[in-house]
């Protein structure tokens, strides 16, 4: 199993290109279900989460080339569709439960299974199902798979208020309602930009759909939907942890295709801390101020809250801040596997619950750590670029779920970083 040896040292300085949005693309792919013509994207990551995804679309039948190394995914789905999505694809990505509102439109009966249990949190799907069956479908628990059928000339419009604005939930009524009778509405839904990345690109295949990007979203069934070529917008989370390297380790980075608007309640928490970011023609600079990062409090929220996809990098800075920090996390009920890691390496952390108490201390010390998520591992390598000595990360394969050239973009801005295969 490969390791990743990062060795701290100095400031970071130079540039660093910032890849299109891993979940924007894993819910735009199932989009190829809803039409008979070809959908491509361009700005595609090279990352294995968008493999399993089009693992999953071929088994159903898409037809689906990469071009360009990757960057463009090309997908076709025409003429039958294979409705089950077998639990050996769907138990390695829970994004697989995204061709569950696509399948039940194009063909009115859908088989997938559940994604099982993860390591952030149990993560269940009545919102997606509840929605779906507001819509006039029935779905069935059985042995593992949700049994989900359209009965009577397809799903129906309906309006649909969220207990909770889940993200994956929005994707899927949105993918439904396309192509059903009538007008959807979801109301709370989530206002993610992979929310309205995902509707641009509906909208370019000729779907109707007012309100992303607010909690309201009002879709207008149509008969069919045509083909599009769509630009994955850039990854805001990828841009979060690269910005948090010169903030940890001092310097100048600027992230190329970076934009304050995907990333504004984070870069308030950075101003906080003491580090200064700046719009460019080419993205955003970073640079920390002189003197030690401060403390600051942070709960993560839906967007455009802070995110939890960030919070476990955020941690990282927050270790060797002056004073102490308060990270709360909402959205997940196990999301802090990083803080006995990050322990290990010096840090002065205390978990209750959903809440950490960070006590800054003055440096980290390089130790072997375990990478247990992905957005976990990659705080423990930003935290190993400022430690003292050696760092080794253990279980690295969860990184190439959602950071594409981890080493190569790292060690471009100065950092002592090597992937050893065994
Ligand atoms: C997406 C992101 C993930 C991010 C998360 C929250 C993708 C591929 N993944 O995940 O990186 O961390 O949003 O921003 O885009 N919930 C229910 N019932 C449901 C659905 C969700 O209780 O039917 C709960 C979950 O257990 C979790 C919370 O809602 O506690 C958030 O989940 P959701 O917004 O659905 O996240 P995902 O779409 O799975």
């Amino acid at each position: 199993m490969d390791r990743i040896i990062v060795t701290g040292n100095g400031p970071v300085q130079g540039q660093i290109a910032i890849a299109g949005a891993k979940n924007a693309c894993l819910a735009l792919m199932p989009a190829c279900l809803l039409s008979e013509e070809p959908l491509t994207l361009t700005n595609a990551p090279r990352l294995s989460d968008i493999k399993t995804m089009t693992e999953l679309l071929r088994s159903l039948g898409a037809e689906i080339s990469a071009l360009s190394d990757g960057q463009v995914v090309a997908m076709s789905c025409h003429g039958a569709v294979n409705h089950v999505a077998e639990y050996d694809i769907v138990r390695k990505m829970r994004a697989s439960n995204l061709v569950l509102g696509p399948l039940l439109a194009r063909e009115g009966r859908a088989v997938v299974s559940l994604p099982g249990g993860c390591a952030i949190g149990a993560r269940p799907m009545d919102i997606h199902t509840d929605g779906l069956e507001k819509m006039g479908a029935t779905i069935e628990l059985k042995e593992g798979y949700l049994h989900a059928e359209a009965p009577g000339g397809g799903l129906k419009g309906a309006a649909i208020d969220f207990p909770f604005a889940s993200v994956g939930a929005t994707e899927n009524i949105m993918m439904a309602a396309t192509l059903a009778k009538g007008t959807t509405v979801i109301n709370n839904a989530a206002r993610e930009p992979e929310i309205v990345d995902l509707a641009s690109c509906l909208r370019k295949m000729g779907a109707q759909i007012e309100g992303d990007g607010t909690s309201t979203i009002t879709i207008e069934g149509v008969e069919r939907l045509g083909g599009a070529t769509h630009q994955v917008v850039t990854d805001r989370i990828e841009l979060g942890t690269y910005m948090l390297a010169p903030a940890i380790c001092g310097g100048e980075v600027e992230c190329l295709g970076g934009q304050i608007g995907l990333v504004e309640s984070f870069v308030e928490k950075l101003h906080l801390a003491g580090v200064d970011v700046e719009e460019t023609d080419k993205g955003l600079k970073v640079a920390r101020r002189n003197g030690r990062i401060k403390a600051v409090d942070v709960k993560t929220e839906p967007f455009p809250g802070f995110p939890t996809d960030l919070q476990a990098q955020m941690m990282a800075l927050l270790c060797t801040a002056e004073g102490t920090s308060v990270l709360e996390e909402t959205i997940f009920e196990n999301r802090f596997m990083h803080a006995p890691e990050l322990v290990r390496m010096g840090a002065d952390i205390d978990v209750h619950g959903g809440t950490a108490t960070v006590r800054g201390v003055e440096k980290l010390k390089g130790a072997p750590v375990m990478a247990t998520d992905l957005r976990a591992s990659v705080s423990l390598i930003l935290a190993a670029m400022a430690a003292e000595g050696e760092t080794v990360v253990n279980r690295v394969y969860h990184l190439d779920r959602g950071y594409e050239k981890v080493v190569r973009k790292l060690s471009g801005i100065g950092a002592q970083i090597e992937r050893v295969s065994e």
